[in-house]
């Protein structure tokens, strides 16, 4: 086909890996993620069907896609979620899959998803109290989730990430209990600035910047800068001396990487954004729907991408282009 090459956004960026949300629905429903007014259950049929949703990775993938990361919702309710990533794997132009998960079924689906091919996993781990774990997800998980790390840890996926979306007042006083545990496991955990997402969670108060979880850990020792490496996101990632696992910081708020951002979102239901703050969608699903092939697929992603934000406006900017999580997986 015609349309092979490398994909250029309108500030001269390239876009080589696009994250993939398979699902709406989750098994849980953290408070800075949910959206507020909208509770009703996705209506499935507006989800695509995964054959469609293979069928539009190999379109990207010969568009210049390189790097696919499953999302969600949370990707592993969604049936058949296996054999998908296989078949996502084996798609010819796509070099490296990632998921990110809120571990709750890990225990049980580590080895296959490494068979499938995943190479890198995100877990998301807010806190590590029970009670606060159930009030924050609305679901008394911690267990399941510590024995998904622990399985995850053991199945050879090539990393393990550990997500904390650091809360101050919620979680900040678990900082250096997190910091600490990347002494011990052979994980990065990965501490993240709160995004005003959909509904109004977000706060000035609650917002901890990268810098001063940074200057918080100091009493465990210097922190030891690790270079990027390939494949590595925008996180900042630090080693403290002796340590097996690593630290990072991913300051999406206070210092925005949008300079090097070379990513797209694809929802469940088939809409492209470009930017996680919003900016124009190309509803692909809709063009599916009305019988659009690949090529017209294909001629359809560049305009879009052409108009991809040169940067976020951030806590300061329109609360229109507020993140849906819930719908593009962070
Ligand atoms: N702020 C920061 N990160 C978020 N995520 C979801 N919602 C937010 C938010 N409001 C990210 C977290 C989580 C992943 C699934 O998405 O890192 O682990």
């Amino acid at each position: 086909m015609s349309m092979s090459g490398q994909l250029v956004d309108g500030s001269g960026r390239s876009v080589e890996y696009l994250r993939l949300s398979v699902t709406d629905r989750c098994n849980l429903s953290c408070a800075y993620c949910r959206p507020v007014t909208d509770v009703r259950k996705p209506n499935p049929c507006d989800m695509l069907s995964l054959k469609d949703m293979l069928r539009l990775v190999r379109v990207f993938a010969r568009l210049g896609i390189r790097k696919i990361r499953v999302t969600g919702g949370e990707p592993l309710t969604r049936k058949g979620i296996i054999n998908f990533i296989e078949q996502v794997a084996r798609t010819e132009g796509i070099e490296r899959v990632a998921l990110t998960t809120n571990g709750i079924l890990m225990r049980s689906m580590s080895a296959s998803l490494v068979s499938a091919g995943v190479k890198n996993v995100n877990i998301s781990l807010d806190t590590m109290s029970r009670d606060k774990y159930a009030r924050l997800t609305g679901r008394q998980g911690l267990g399941d989730v510590m024995r998904g790390i622990k399985a995850a840890l053991r199945a050879g996926f090539e990393s393990v990430k550990i997500n904390m979306v650091a809360i101050r007042g919620v979680n900040s006083d678990e900082v250096m209990k997190f910091a600490r545990l990347s002494t011990g496991i052979n994980a990065q955990i990965r501490f993240i600035e709160l995004m005003p997402a959909s509904g109004d969670y977000w706060n000035e108060d609650k917002f901890i910047p990268a810098s001063e979880i940074k200057r918080n850990i100091t009493p465990l020792g210097p922190l030891l800068r690790v270079e990027s490496r390939p494949w590595s996101g925008p996180a900042e990632v630090y080693r403290l001396e002796g340590a097996k696992g690593e630290l990072g910081f991913i300051s999406a708020m206070s210092r925005h990487f949008c300079g090097a951002c070379n990513r797209m979102r694809l929802t469940s239901g088939g809409k492209l954004l470009t930017c996680l703050f919003g900016g124009t969608a190309l509803d692909i699903g809709q063009m599916i729907r009305s019988g659009a092939d690949d090529e017209d697929i294909a001629s359809a992603v560049l305009p879009a991408l052409l108009e991809k934000n040169s940067s976020h406006g951030g806590a300061n900017g329109d609360s229109a282009l507020k993140p849906r999580m819930i719908g593009v997986g962070g």
